[in-house]
């Protein structure tokens, strides 16, 4: 089985490849080929792959492309990992929202639309490549903003374009371990969109154990997401929001926060992952222990502007340790490729599960998946207050899909307009404004 990644010099490539290392199954992938833009981001992370493969007999073959095409022929699987724009794209993202007095984040609020209007041009190129080239193969889209950027796929690929992140897997499993429940077991009523779902239910032994854990003061201080949103806030919504809504939710406190720091996350990640790839690039044979020391230093930052509003202290060293979203795309992978039954909550087709959207809009939702493919089991409606900001956001999806199709301007505005994070037609204008005159992607926006 060959594995496509494109993105193939992300810094987040080897936890896939760690993950492929330790799968000997039989129909495993054998051939990884790495497709980036970049020969010099490819050459580092390739050296860290190498290093990783050492000693461990039968390691997936590795080879590095930057010819689209190429990369595709032949790909039974196709990971779509870019950042269009690269770092340097996500910090004009964060400051000029953060400038005009919103939330500068990388996908959710204005950021999300300006990295959604720039980055759909691509992925809709690559689906149409896909098409061409590779008809048969799965496309994983990893890119963000992952919900807006699967949708705007489909037309090419059908449903063999799939959505990951790993942020749904992980607040179940924290959930379950809270109320110690095995993860593997428990069945999670999540629903919403990407950075924007629920966990309404987690059923173990066919009983609903969410009430008992959000009467559990001490098991919701016992995980991320209870320390977050606290245990007011969660008993009074009946449900654990993913991390993302603590941005809606405490949407000035956030905003106050992510203002006050020195860099965004996105200076910070620039500047760190720039001495990763010319450190590597000076120092091959230690790639991997290069890579090891910046991940830690990035895990551990994670989100920390939304901790210090919530005084959530310190991440979670399990969290840190567990497999996110290279575990979601292996199981991914493996259910397709040997129909092995498995239920991964995915960004699929809503095909008729939530009545308040229709049957093409991208959902964040739980997914039986085998060889056929990932289909969407039933769940709980959402209720008013959910299907509101979900119907509000998926519009601001859909105008940012238009605009990036046709150059529309007035789609552009529609959709910084509609945010629910964006509180002022006017603030909408000086943000397209600006993206337009600061993100040359964004040329065609200009008034
Ligand atoms: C989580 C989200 C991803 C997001 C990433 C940002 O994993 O699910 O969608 O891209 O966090 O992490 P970073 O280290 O880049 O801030
Ligand atoms: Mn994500």
């Amino acid at each position: 089985m060959r594995l496509t990644i494109l993105g193939g010099g992300g810094f987040r490539v080897p936890l896939v490849y760690q993950a492929l290392l330790g799968d000997r199954g039989e129909g495993r992938i054998t051939s990884v080929v790495l497709y980036d833009a970049d020969r010099a981001r490819l050459a580092s992370i390739g050296a860290v792959l190498r290093q990783q493969a050492a000693g461990v007999t039968d390691a997936p073959v590795v080879t590095e492309t930057t010819d689209l095409d190429e990369a595709l022929r032949g790909a039974d699987f196709v990971f779509s990992a870019i950042r269009v724009g690269g770092l340097e794209g996500r910090t004009v993202d964060e400051r000029v929202a953060l400038d005009l007095g919103v939330l500068g984040q990388e996908t959710v609020g204005a950021g999300g639309i300006a990295y959604g209007l720039r980055t759909l041009p691509v992925a809709v190129g690559i689906a149409q490549r896909v098409a061409a080239v590779a008809p048969e193969a799965w496309v994983i889209n990893f890119t963000n903003p992952a919900g807006m950027v699967t949708e705007a796929m489909i037309p090419y690929l059908g449903d063999r374009v799939i959505g990951i992140c790993d942020s749904p897997s992980g607040l179940g499993r924290r959930a379950a371990l809270a109320i110690g429940v095995d993860p593997s077991t428990a069945f999670y009523d999540y629903a919403g969109l990407n950075h924007l779902g629920w966990l309404r239910g987690l059923r173990s032994g066919g009983v609903d154990r969410l009430p008992s854990l959000l009467a559990s003061a001490e098991g919701l201080a016992s995980f991320e997401e209870g320390r977050l949103f606290g245990v007011e806030w969660l008993r009074s919504l009946g449900a654990i929001p993913n991390e993302y809504l603590h941005y809606y939710y405490f949407a000035r406190e956030t905003l106050a926060a992510v203002q006050g720091v020195r860099q965004t996350r996105g200076t910070f990640l620039l500047e760190q992952q720039s001495a990763f790839y010319a450190e590597t690039a000076r120092r091959p044979e230690q790639a991997l222990e290069l890579w090891q020391k910046t991940r830690a230093e990035r895990e551990s930052t994670y989100m920390v502007e939304s901790r210090e509003v919530a005084d959530a202290g310190e991440r979670d060293e399990r969290d840190m340790a567990a497999g996110g979203y290279e575990q979601v795309a292996l199981s991914l992978m493996r259910a397709i490729a040997h129909n092995e039954r498995a239920s991964l909550i995915l960004n699929v087709r809503n095909r008729g599960v939530l009545r308040h959207l229709d049957d093409d809009a991208v959902v964040e939702i739980p997914c039986t998946v085998d060889a056929n493919g990932a289909l969407p089991v039933s769940v709980s409606q959402l209720t008013d207050h959910q299907a509101g900001l979900v119907c509000s956001v998926k519009a601001v999806e859909r105008s940012t899909i238009e605009a990036a199709a046709g150059g529309s301007r007035a789609a552009a505005l529609r959709a910084f307009a509609w945010h629910p994070l964006i509180d002022s037609v006017t603030a909408a204008g000086k943000l397209l404004d600006a993206y337009a005159t600061q993100l040359p992607a964004l040329a065609p926006f200009r008034p």
